[in-house]
C-alpha cells in the first residue's frame, strides 16, 4: 500500500495526481513526491507555488522547498531561490549531491544551475497583474493580504510505503507580498516538514513565522512517538499554538501527520483547510475545521 497526502484544494490535486502517475509507474518515494510538486510548480495557472505565483514585496517571485526521508533521516532544502523551477528538485539535489541541509538565495540559484537548471522568468501575464494591484493598493497592504482568501501557497505531501518508510516534502512561493529575503516554515526541517520511519511523518502550511516558533511537524512526530495518533499530535500542536502564540489565530496555521501504521490527521488554528490523500491510487479530499483544535485548549 502508498499513502500520499497533499495539501490544498486546487494545488494538492495537481500534485496528488501527479505524484501518484510517477509511483504508479514504478518511482520511489523521494521521485513520487517530487514530481508531484513538480507538476503543480510548473503549472502556469495555479497561483500557488512555482511559475506563475505570487512574488514579493519587489514584485519578485522567491521559492522555498524541502525533503526529507525517513529512513535515514536525510534533509535538503533550497529558500529565497529566484528564477529557478522545480525548486523541488533543487531541494533534493542539495540532499543528494552535498553534505549540507540547506542552500540560500543567490547560492541556490548557483548550486542550481551548475546542475543544469536554466534560469528561468517566473512572473507570468497574471502574476504580473496581481502585483501591479497590489501596489496600487499598497496603503492597505495588511487588508489586501489577508483578503487572499486562503494561503494555499504551499504544497506540503507526505507519503508512505510497506515498511513501513517515509518522505516528506514541500515547495511554496512563501507569504504573498513578503518583504524580500523573508523565508518561512516549508525549507525549515522540523518546522514545515519531517520524517521518521520509526514513527512516523508530518507537514505544515500556512502562516510560517508561526509554524517555524512552534517547530510544527517536529513536534507532531514526537507526539505521536509519545503514543498520540496523528489527530491527537495535530490537534495537540494547534492547540499549543492557539495557547502561546497571539498570532497563530489571524491565519490559519495546519499541521498535518502520518502515521507508519498508516492513520493521518490534520488541524488548522483558524478557518478550513483541505487535505487530499491518495492510498493506492483512490483519491478522496477532506476538509479540516479550526473547531475541534481550540475545543482541547
Ligand atoms: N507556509 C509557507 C510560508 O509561510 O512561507
Amino acid at each position: 500500500m502508498t499513502t500520499i497526502l497533499s495539501t490544498w484544494k486546487e494545488p494538492g490535486r495537481v500534485a496528488i495526481e501527479a505524484a501518484w502517475q510517477s509511483r504508479k509507474a514504478g518511482a520511489d518515494l523521494r521521485t513520487t513526491l517530487e514530481h508531484g510538486l513538480t507538476a503543480a510548480e510548473l503549472d502556469p495557472k495555479m497561483i500557488a507555488i512555482g511559475l506563475g505565483s505570487i512574488p514579493n514585496a519587489d514584485g519578485e517571485l522567491e521559492l522555498d522547498a524541502s525533503m526529507m526521508d525517513g529512513r535515514t533521516l536525510e534533509a535538503g532544502a533550497v529558500c529565497a531561490v529566484r528564477g529557478i523551477v522545480p525548486v523541488i528538485s533543487v531541494a533534493r539535489r542539495v540532499m543528494e549531491k552535498t553534505p549540507h541541509v540547506m542552500l540560500a538565495a543567490d547560492q541556490a540559484r548557483r548550486f542550481a544551475i551548475e546542475e543544469g537548471f536554466g534560469p528561468t522568468n517566473l512572473m507570468t501575464a497574471e502574476s504580473c497583474r496581481l502585483y501591479s494591484e497590489w501596489l496600487a493598493n499598497r496603503e492597505l497592504e495588511k487588508e489586501y493580504v489577508h483578503s487572499l482568501d486562503k494561503p494555499s501557497d504551499t504544497v506540503t505531501m507526505l507519503a508512505l510505503e510497506d515498511g513501513p518508510h517515509l518522505v516528506a516534502a514541500s515547495s511554496t512561493s512563501g507569504m504573498a507580498y513578503k518583504k524580500p529575503g523573508r523565508v518561512g516554515d516549508s525549507p525549515i526541517v522540523g518546522a514545515g516538514i519531517y520524517a521518521d520511519d520509526e514513527v512516523g511523518a508530518a507537514g505544515a502550511t500556512g502562516l510560517g513565522e508561526e509554524l517555524w516558533k512552534a517547530c510544527a511537524s517536529f513536534r507532531a512526530v514526537e507526539q505521536m512517538r509519545r503514543g498520540a495518533s496523528p489527530q491527537e499530535a495535530c490537534d495537540e500542536v494547534v492547540a499549543q499554538m492557539l495557547r502561546r502564540q497571539p498570532r497563530a489565530a489571524e491565519m490559519p496555521c495546519v499541521v498535518f501527520a502520518l502515521a507508519r501504521d498508516g492513520s493521518w490527521g490534520a488541524a488548522v488554528t483558524n478557518g478550513t483547510f483541505e487535505l487530499w490523500s491518495c492510498q493506492d491510487g483512490q483519491l478522496d479530499c477532506r476538509t479540516y475545521e479550526a473547531t475541534q483544535a481550540a475545543a482541547i485548549m
